[in-house]
């Protein structure tokens, strides 16, 4: 059982909720070694085909809490490095899911919850949502969700928000590609939400995780052979894979693929 979040399954949907609304979803120690042990909770799950990352209460993250943060720098930097890992790992654990991953942002989030929220395949927020990377106000810095926030939002809008700690709309967010969608109210987010989940569902769940593997083995790598030649090699393998054989031969028998439940 979990005390700071909670896991279900709503048919083929995975949904793991951020519960610590009276801390505004705030990580520590607990939260997050729970949200990494979720994650591969739902990924295991067979019944599983796609991820929902939600939240209760007002806020969506307020990134660390930052009474964990005060005990952390009386630890050895032994200790503190042990923790800083931890975070690493559920972003890189969320990061690397082979199921397809939907944040669901109802509210705030700032610092490492734009981490959650840029490390996930899809991300759809209500207007009223808030970001703000606040790390320098506190004399420290964004360092373990840099990489997912520099492939979000890219190195220009990382030089302006990571250095000004400046709040910054939805709409922005949007506009800066930290999030696919934007709707008015809570009750828009998961219509919404549902409309992705079933162009999710119609897909090919191994030729979704090859795509998410794909996506991070080329993104960054300077077009030369070896990335022509990986390319070729990945779709050669899918080709001939049953669910590759299974998805032309439906397409072309006018029928479901049998993936589709
Ligand atoms: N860590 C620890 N406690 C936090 C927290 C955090 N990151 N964010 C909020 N809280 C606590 C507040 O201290 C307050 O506790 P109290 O009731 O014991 O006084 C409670 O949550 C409510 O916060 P409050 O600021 O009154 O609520 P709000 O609705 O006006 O604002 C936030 C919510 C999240 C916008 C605001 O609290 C905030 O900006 N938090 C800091 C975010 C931040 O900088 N995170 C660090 C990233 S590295």
């Amino acid at each position: 059982m979990y005390q700071s979040i909670i896991t279900e399954v709503d048919e083929s949907i995975g949904i793991l909720t951020l519960n610590k609304a009276d801390r505004h979803n705030a990580f520590d120690e607990l939260l997050i070694s729970e949200i990494t042990t979720g994650l591969l909770e739902l990924e295991a799950d067979p019944r599983v085909r796609v991820v929902v990352l939600s939240s209760t209460g007002k806020s969506f993250c307020a990134g660390a809490d930052l009474n964990w943060m005060k005990r952390t720098a009386g630890f050895t930097s032994q200790e503190n490095l042990r923790d800083a890992r931890g975070f690493a790992r559920l972003l890189s654990t969320l990061n690397e899911l082979g199921k397809p991953t939907i944040a669901r942002v109802q509210g705030p989030a700032y610092g490492g919850g734009l981490g959650l929220i840029a490390a996930c395949d899809i991300a759809v927020a209500t207007y009223d949502a808030l970001f703000a990377l606040t790390e320098v106000k506190l004399g420290l810095l964004p360092a373990v969700i840099s990489p997912y926030l520099l492939a979000a939002i890219g190195e220009r809008y990382c030089r302006r928000y990571m250095l000004s700690a400046e709040r910054f709309s939805a709409a922005e967010a949007y506009r800066i590609g930290l999030l696919h969608e934007i709707v008015p109210s809570e009750d828009q987010l998961d219509e919404a939400i549902g409309e992705i989940i079933d162009s999710l569902l119609k897909n090919g769940p191994g030729a979704q995780a090859e795509s998410k593997a794909l996506i991070r083995m080329i993104a960054g790598q300077p077009i030369d052979e070896s990335t022509v030649e990986e390319t070729a090699q990945r779709i050669t393998r899918a080709r001939s894979s049953p669910e590759g054989k299974e998805g032309l031969a439906a397409f072309l028998e006018k029928r479901k693929p049998n993936w589709i439940r």
